[in-house]
């Protein structure tokens, strides 16, 4: 394992740490989610953990939660006791950028209905504001030139993103069966006046601006995992 799979995953170990037995948890998607997912069926399976059910956040993580056999169920109206995600930017605040992954609607969906919300990530993530990388926003397939425009009337480049590098691969096709529009800005802007604004666009359906939910973060440091809260 290279050492930014190692700080992945001891940013994962100390979000598991957390976990009891009988919570219901929303599992996060992506690469450094996975080592979450991982850690948790192994201590299901040496009895470390029981009576544990989980809402994945994605397809891919429904299925490595199935080979991890943790029991999956369907998000319901009493949420989730802890949700543990990755992230692509985090701030000292805790406000993140996610989506890189595409699952961003799902993760958001459990997010919000989790009595605590973990972020795990390594060093690289950390920013002092948010906006270096894209942000990524889920659009209804009806009408996403118009979405689009919308979007880069708020000052940014929209791309939509695409299933692989070439240009003229086919749109990546979220779980929702939606397109991702990854919007790049190049100047400085208020995230929360930003969220708002894409929220009140017709065709947006989410977008990766996770705001004042995270009240945890540990971030994978070369000198120790940083605990941070809010
Ligand atoms: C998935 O849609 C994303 O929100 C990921 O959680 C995020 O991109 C972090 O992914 P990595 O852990 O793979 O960097």
């Amino acid at each position: 394992m290279n050492a930014i799979e190692q700080l992945k995953q001891e940013a994962a170990l100390k979000a598991v740490e957390y976990l009891k037995s009988g919570m219901t948890i929303g599992l996060g998607t992506g690469s450094t989610a996975k080592y979450a997912i991982e850690a948790l069926g192994q201590k299901l399976s040496s009895g470390g953990l029981e009576r544990i059910s989980a809402v994945p956040t994605s397809e891919a993580t429904a299925e490595l939660a199935r080979r991890a056999q943790i029991p999956l169920v369907e998000l319901s109206g009493s949420g989730v006791d802890i949700a543990i995600d990755g992230m692509d930017e985090i701030t000292e605040n805790l406000d993140a950028i996610k989506g890189n992954g595409g699952a961003l609607t799902r993760e958001k969906i459990v997010a919000a209905r989790a009595r605590t919300f973990i972020l795990i990530g390594d060093e690289r993530k950390q920013v002092q504001r948010l906006g270096a990388n894209p942000v990524p926003v889920e659009v209804v397939p009806f009408g996403w030139r118009a979405t689009l425009a919308d979007l880069v009337s708020l000052g940014c480049e929209a791309i939509p993103r695409r299933q692989d590098s070439s240009a003229e691969a086919p749109f990546f096709i979220s779980d929702n069966g939606n397109y991702i529009l990854d919007c790049q800005f190049s100047r400085q802007f208020s995230p929360y006046a930003i969220a708002a604004e894409m929220l009140a666009i017709p065709g947006v359906v989410e977008h990766g601006l996770f705001l004042g939910m995270a009240k945890l973060a540990y971030i994978a440091t070369h000198k120790g995992v940083l605990e941070l809260s809010r």
